[in-house]
């Protein structure tokens, strides 16, 4: 094996919650008269969710206190955790499931390295809790990807070095943070169109390829 652990990053790569995240702040731009499409919600991907409301406000015709700018980042989680509550084990797609359980066989550590303050939630609701050997996440860090904090603290958690550890990513910030931490990467979705990553994966299952 060229690895011993493998980090995933939640939101995009292991479930879908990324249509929620752009459902939830669709809402609130539209309240806010603020202009915003599926483009701009990809730079929202691995940001997190008050770095995220900054990008958003750079189509804003005006200015929000610091207090306004908290409570408007609440509605919006709000606003999401409302559609996580419909999330359940069958968002959990068969080929993510048997890969996990695979990897797993072959002896790999497991963790989460999530900008979310939701992880655990997200977890639970797949019907993961308790899974992997380890969640690092927007609870555990203080700045966000690109920062390769999140990762950092998921190698440490697993009693890994980054060397060891393989790094799972949807987004451009994510596989920066990975680089920056000194872990090899595997890009998923449109992360392979930045052309930065280790490995390109065509579909999830691809990743068994990369590990040995
Ligand atoms: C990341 C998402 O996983 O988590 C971002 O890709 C999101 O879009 C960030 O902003 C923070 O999420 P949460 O659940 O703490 O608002
Ligand atoms: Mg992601």
């Amino acid at each position: 094996m060229k690895y011993k652990g493998i980090i995933f990053d939640l939101d995009g790569v292991i479930c879908h919650t990324d249509k929620y995240h752009y459902l939830a702040w669709k809402q609130l731009a539209d309240k806010l008269g603020i202009y915003f499409d599926e483009k701009i919600n990809n730079r929202l991907r691995g940001v997190s969710r008050m770095d995220s409301l900054e990008i958003i406000l750079e189509n804003y015709n005006g200015s929000l206190t610091a207090t306004e700018k908290e409570n408007y980042s609440e509605e919006k989680n709000n606003i999401y955790k409302r559609l996580l509550e419909d999330m359940s084990p069958s968002d959990l797609s068969k080929e993510v499931k048997d890969t996990l359980d695979q990897l797993k066989e072959d002896g790999l550590k497991l963790a989460i390295g999530s900008s979310s303050k939701n992880a655990r939630y997200i977890l639970e609701q797949l019907g993961l809790e308790g899974y992997f050997d380890a969640i690092s996440d927007g609870n555990n860090i203080e700045k966000s990807k690109p920062d390769p904090e999140v990762f950092l603290k998921a190698c440490e958690y697993l009693g890994l070095s980054p060397k060891e550890c393989l790094v799972v990513e949807d987004a451009k910030s994510g596989l920066e943070a990975a680089i920056e931490g000194g872990m090899d990467q595997a890009a998923i979705g449109d992360a392979v169109y930045t052309q930065l990553a280790t490995y390109d994966l065509a579909t999830f299952s691809d990743l068994l390829k990369c590990i040995r």
